[in-house]
């Protein structure tokens, strides 16, 4: 791990989570800290938030807890304010928080859409403003986004889900465009399938199911959380200095296996 944390160059870097409590979230949180960064988890979920702070610290490794409602404008921008002073201003933000409602579009009722979209898109917005504004002030900084293979393929019994990634991506471009000049770039990374609180409850309604998605990935698995951090960190670092407004797809090359199932 001491070689990861050198070639990285982390050490000291605020880096701010969001949906940090979460599955893929707290595994960010967890590289992020091994690596030397100083890490914030903003999350609504107390709980979750209050476990992660004591697992890290068994661990030997600190985070900073932030309970957040992201679907509230005004609780991001007393959440910034306040972890500023506490830590300082923000390097890193990876904007990771999220949530899927299921169903299908002529059936969707408009108060699921609007929840969505609230937490999974316009929250990545206003964090990046929010935190962007620091990393502006520092001439510096690196987003990161949390989207999904969904962002690149519709999910019909997915409602607003892959909709809300797809504008993701166009956020991240927008800000790699409009930031570039400050020194702040803006990356993205799409997971495939991983097991996480959110994604649990499909595999445990049917045991099958893990099998056949299994078969569906080239590299025959389910991800481990931490091999979406992985990506997350590089783009964190200043190992990805020359790259913004990119994209990795982290999914075990499920996505490249379009035409494995034409007939
Ligand atoms: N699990 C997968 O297979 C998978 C695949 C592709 C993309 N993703 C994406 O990865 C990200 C993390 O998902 P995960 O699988 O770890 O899910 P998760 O449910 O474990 O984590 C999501 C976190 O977001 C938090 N959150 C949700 N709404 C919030 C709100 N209003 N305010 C504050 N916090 C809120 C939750 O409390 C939770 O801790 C999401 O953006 C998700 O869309 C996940």
């Amino acid at each position: 791990m001491a070689g990861q944390a050198n070639w990285l160059e982390l050490d000291g870097k605020v880096a701010v989570v969001t949906g940090g409590a979460g599955g893929i979230g707290s595994a960010i949180i967890r590289r992020l800290a091994h690596a030397g960064a100083v890490p914030v988890a903003l999350d609504r979920d107390e709980e979750r938030l209050a476990a992660l702070k004591s697992e890290m610290a068994a661990e030997g490794h600190e985070v900073l807890p932030v309970q957040c409602d992201l679907a509230d404008e005004k609780a991001i921008e007393t959440a910034a304010a306040e972890m500023r002073q506490q830590v300082g201003p923000a390097d890193i933000l990876v904007n990771n928080a999220g949530l899927a409602k299921p169903g299908r579009l002529m059936s969707l009722p408009l108060e699921d859409w609007h929840a969505l979209l609230a937490v999974n898109l316009d929250s990545y917005f206003l964090c990046a403003r929010a935190f962007g504004a620091h990393m502006v002030e520092k001439g510096r900084g690196a987003m990161v986004h949390i989207a999904s293979v969904a962002a690149h393929n519709p999910r019909v019994v997915g409602g607003a889900y892959s909709v809300s990634k797809a504008g993701v991506l166009m956020l991240s471009s927008q800000l790699a465009g409009d930031l570039g000049a400050s020194g702040v770039r803006s990356n993205v990374v799409s997971p495939g399938l991983f097991m996480t609180p959110m994604s649990v409850a499909n595999y445990e309604n049917d045991p099958t199911i893990r099998e056949r998605r299994e078969a569906m990935i080239p590299l025959g698995r389910i991800g481990e959380t931490q091999e979406v951090a992985d990506a997350v960190l590089f783009f964190a670092s200043d190992r990805s200095s020359y790259m913004t407004g990119q994209f990795l797809v982290v999914d075990g090359g499920m996505s490249q296996g379009i035409l494995t199932l034409l007939p």
